[in-house]
């Protein structure tokens, strides 16, 4: 008998041992950059000539890796040894493959500094935020395996005399899982687990810019008794290798999350049937969001202004949950913002590596240049209370940035910029505050604060996004505790580390049999 799930525990840095520990752990890493990594097929090792370069978005001239591309020709291997491997790895105990993951689960846990130190210098998270990430990745593994014992009897079917039905979930087929950088391990571990435990084959291809720690996780998944051929590391262009796999007709099903513009991409790829494909694929599709805190006037305000903070520049804003608008309501307005503004004048962003900034940098030039154009057209569109600056020339570190007196319907206020920049606005009551929150295309995140159980009511009713806290931030979802994934065109509402996730990636069988 297992023990019930419960999270896995954040850890405190202010602890010296637990400081030294994650120093070691940070000097054993850099004693590891700069290898090689080659795709696996199979369980073989394959080394291609083209490679990806990772580097620390910190600090771009320390490598984290080179890393093998996969070409169309590795990807037909690789799609044709996770069919073969299907045949049998679908008749295998789910029980069995529950047991994987508490395995793999264990060591990563074993390994959490190491695991979190590849964070830091891959991703360029701060300790909390990598640590984070890694108990994230744990929990998945933990909570996935849990829901597997749960559901690996199927549902339940009443039988009549003489008659014995069953209602049993069986695995899909070869599944294309791609994962973002920004929860480098966590997304990643989380989605690849899913749908291995469910009985199904993987492809994962993990983002170029963290491919290095994705390796790390197959590792693991290897030494905990993982058959080969169930998940082949095929990292490579989105455009090239991505688009492929997606479209072949032996894939049946793709688990995507990332950008929208690449999302709704995929949706459409893998909704046409492609020669010689005898089934829809199923498409699990995970998307950006443009997330919002609302103020009510009679709200804690010091507990709203550090949760617009928080929200807005942990990770440098690059979470899918970050808060980029804040609408305030009526008279609370001022007083959020010259919050907002203090609070924001003590963070500052630099390398993570000493644990001595808030946060870190962003993921690497494009990025950076994305987010800068999007400051300066705030500049144009809304009143900068503060920041509005960044520096490329050893890293990618953009400043907190706050605008004021931002229009509903200004860019800064519709579209994902994915960094660390949030943009204030008045809202006339309560009513006109949600209506404002609720007026963009997405529906991922939002929190309200507020003290008033009426108003509380209504935006539970009518708030639209699939995750709505209330006094607290809009981020840091919890496996188990706060299923996660948006409405709109924020995705398919998958709820990751929830009850219904895991059927996504199976298929109700009834089988009635007369006695
Ligand atoms: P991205 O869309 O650029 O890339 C995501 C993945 O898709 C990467 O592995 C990339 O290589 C791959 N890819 C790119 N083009 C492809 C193609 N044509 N075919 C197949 N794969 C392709 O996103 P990103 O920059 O890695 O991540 C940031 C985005 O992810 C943000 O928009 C963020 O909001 C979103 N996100 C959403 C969630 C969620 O749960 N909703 C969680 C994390 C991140
Ligand atoms: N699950 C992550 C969060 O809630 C994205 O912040």
């Amino acid at each position: 008998m297992r023990t019930p799930y419960r999270h896995e525990p954040f850890t405190d840095f202010e602890n010296e041992d637990n400081r030294k520990a994650m120093l070691q752990a940070l000097d054993q890493v850099k004693g590891e950059l700069g290898k090689t990594y080659p795709l696996i097929i199979g369980g073989e090792r394959v080394e291609t000539e083209d490679k990806i370069v990772s580097v620390n978005p910190a600090n771009p001239e320390e490598i984290i890796g080179y890393v093998s591309k996969t070409d169309r020709e590795l990807a037909e291997k690789a799609i044709q040894v996770a069919d073969e491997t299907f045949n049998e790895w679908r008749k295998s105990d789910p029980a069995v493959r529950a047991d994987i993951l508490f395995k793999a689960a264990a060591i990563v846990r074993r390994r959490k500094t190491e695991f979190t130190a590849w964070a830091i210098k891959e991703g360029g998270k701060p300790w909390k935020e990598a640590d984070a990430d890694v108990a994230e990745g744990i929990d998945f593994l933990e909570y996935y395996g849990r829901e597997m014992l749960r559901l690996k009897d199927g549902g339940h079917v009443i039988s009549r005399e003489n008659e014995y039905n069953q209602y049993h979930y069986i695995p899909l087929g070869v599944g294309i899982v791609i994962s973002p950088w920004n929860f480098l391990f966590a997304i990643m571990a989380g989605t690849c687990v899913s749908a291995l435990v469910t009985g199904n084959t993987v492809l994962l291809k993990p983002a170029s810019a963290t491919p290095v720690i994705a390796y790390k996780l197959l590792e693991v998944l290897e030494e905990a008794g993982l058959p080969k051929g169930v998940v082949n590391y095929v990292p490579g262009p989105g455009r090239e290798v991505g688009d492929y796999l997606v479209e072949h007709p032996r894939t049946r099903f793709v688990s995507f999350t990332g950008s929208r513009a690449v999302g709704t991409g995929i949706f459409e790829k893998a909704a046409k049937v492609q020669e010689g494909q005898k089934w829809l694929k199923r498409s699990v599709i995970e998307m950006g969001g443009k997330d919002t805190i609302v103020v009510d006037s009679d709200a804690d305000l010091e507990l709203a202004a550090e949760s617009i903070v928080q929200s807005a520049f942990g990770f440098s804003g690059q979470k899918c949950s970050a808060c980029s608008r804040a609408v305030i309501v009526g008279d609370a307005y001022d007083e959020v913002k010259r919050l907002v503004v203090e609070k924001t004048k003590k963070i500052s962003a630099g390398d993570p590596h000493d644990n001595s900034y808030f946060t870190g940098p962003v993921i690497e030039q494009k990025a950076y240049d994305k987010i800068m154009e999007y400051i300066e057209i705030g500049k144009k569109e809304a009143n900068l209370l503060i920041g509005g600056d960044g520096d490329d020339s050893n890293g990618w570190f953009v400043q907190p940035t706050v605008f004021g007196e931002a229009d509903q319907q200004a860019k800064i206020m519709q579209e994902e910029i994915f960094g660390p920049v949030v943009a204030l606005t008045k809202a006339k009551d309560f009513d006109d505050a949600i209506e404002i929150a609720n007026n963009t295309d997405y529906g991922l995140t939002g929190a309200v604060i507020s003290r008033d159980r009426d108003h509380i009511e209504k935006a539970r009713r009518d708030f639209h996004v699939g995750n709505l806290y209330f006094n607290r931030g809009c981020t840091a979802a919890i496996v188990g505790y706060q299923p996660f994934g948006g409405f709109d065109m924020s995705g398919t509402d998958s709820k990751a580390g929830g009850p219904d996730y895991l059927l996504q990636f199976m298929q109700a069988k009834t089988t009635s049999e007369m006695f």
